[in-house]
Formats: C-alpha cells, sequence, structure tokens
C-alpha cells in the first residue's frame, strides 16, 4: 500500500511506514478510535502523527468489511454523499466515509486540519496547489501538480494543504477519511478566475 503526504508547498511524497505485523484478530472501529485517541495524545507533530495513521488505518479497512460500502450512495443532485462514522463534540477528530459520483469535482480548498483519504474503491485525480500571493491579490494560489489516487492508496494533508479532486471512471469513489481539529478560520475555498480566498 502506498502512503502519500502533501505538504503545505503542494509537494506529495511518499511516507515511509515500517512494516508491522498485525494479529488476525478482528480490528474494531472503537478499539482504532481508541488507539487513535492514545496516539494523538502522545504524539504533537502533525506529520508524525499522520505516519503513525496509515498502518492503523491500513488494518481497520482491511479488517472491517462494513466499512466497504457506504450506506448512503452519492446523491445524484449533490454528486456526493457523507456518511460519518465518528464525530463527538469537544474532540478534535471526524471520521467519515465519503462517496463521489464519477465527473463530480471539488472546489480548490483546503481543510484547516490535518487529514487522511484512503481510497476504497474507485480512482480520484488530486491537484495540488499552493499560495502565490500578491500585493493585490492575496489569495493567489497557483497549480503544483497532480497524482491518480486508486483504491488501496492513502493520501495525507496537512492542515495549510491546497487541494482539488475529481472522480475519475465510471464508479463513484468510495473513500474513508479522517480529520483533526478544524480551524474554520483559516479553511479556505480558493478562485482561480477572481485569484481570492474565501473562508467556508
Ligand atoms: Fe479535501
Amino acid at each position: 500500500m502506498d502512503y502519500l503526504l502533501v505538504d503545505d508547498r503542494g509537494i506529495c511524497e511518499e511516507i515511509k511506514v515500517p512494516d508491522r505485523e498485525f494479529s488476525n484478530s478482528p480490528y474494531r472501529l472503537y478499539r482504532f478510535l481508541n488507539d487513535l485517541e492514545d496516539l494523538l495524545a502522545s504524539i504533537s507533530s502533525d506529520r508524525d502523527r499522520l505516519q503513525a495513521i496509515c498502518p492503523l488505518v491500513q488494518r481497520l479497512l482491511t479488517s472491517s468489511y462494513w466499512l466497504q460500502v457506504p450506506e448512503q450512495p452519492p446523491d445524484p443532485e449533490l454528486g456526493w454523499s457523507v456518511q460519518m462514522l465518528y464525530d463527538e463534540p469537544f474532540f478534535p477528530l471526524t471520521v467519515q466515509l465519503v462517496a463521489w459520483l464519477p465527473g463530480i469535482a471539488s472546489p480548490i480548498h483546503n481543510h484547516g486540519a490535518w487529514g487522511l483519504v484512503a481510497l476504497i474503491s474507485g480512482k480520484e485525480k488530486n491537484t495540488f496547489w499552493r499560495r502565490s500571493p500578491t500585493v493585490e491579490f492575496p489569495g493567489k494560489i497557483e497549480r503544483v501538480g497532480d497524482r491518480v489516487i486508486t483504491a488501496g492508496e492513502i493520501v495525507t494533508f496537512m492542515s495549510d494543504t491546497i487541494h482539488s479532486i475529481e472522480a475519475l471512471g465510471d464508479e463513484p469513489t468510495i473513500s474513508f477519511n479522517i480529520y483533526g481539529e478544524t480551524n474554520y478560520e483559516q479553511r479556505f475555498e480558493f478562485d482561480l478566475d477572481t485569484m481570492s480566498a474565501q473562508i467556508f
């Protein structure tokens, strides 16, 4: 499995994770959340956190077949659906199953939080951007590159990473997503035409 990290300059690199042997016992969602909470308490760097979370996600998805299919197919009007698996007030973590219809593209955005997207099925083009502000246009960005993510890959983001996604192929994409605590004052959508950034 490939683990990728996209930094806040839009550079995509592979994360090296040592091979680990997992027991064959089921890895239930509540145990995964326990491990995640312990890990977040003991590691403060988002980059190190993401590196440590990747193998846990791989173990969870390998163990839990019920996570392979979302309860809700993508909404035909919106083009996507979100099934919240975990979201608790006053705890900085959300876990979701997300589905996108083929051909649907997202706005260009950052999340204001670290994030992890494990693609379970389908194919998704991720385009990476970085800020290139001018005095006149402080919200101006420029494209850095792109990468097609396929099922079995995990891509992780820092809180200021800017990306846009497009579901490719003939079938919906399904992904398992985790986000840290969102800083809503630092979460933006970017408009290429007006070269501006808007909080969303
Ligand atoms: Fe995103």
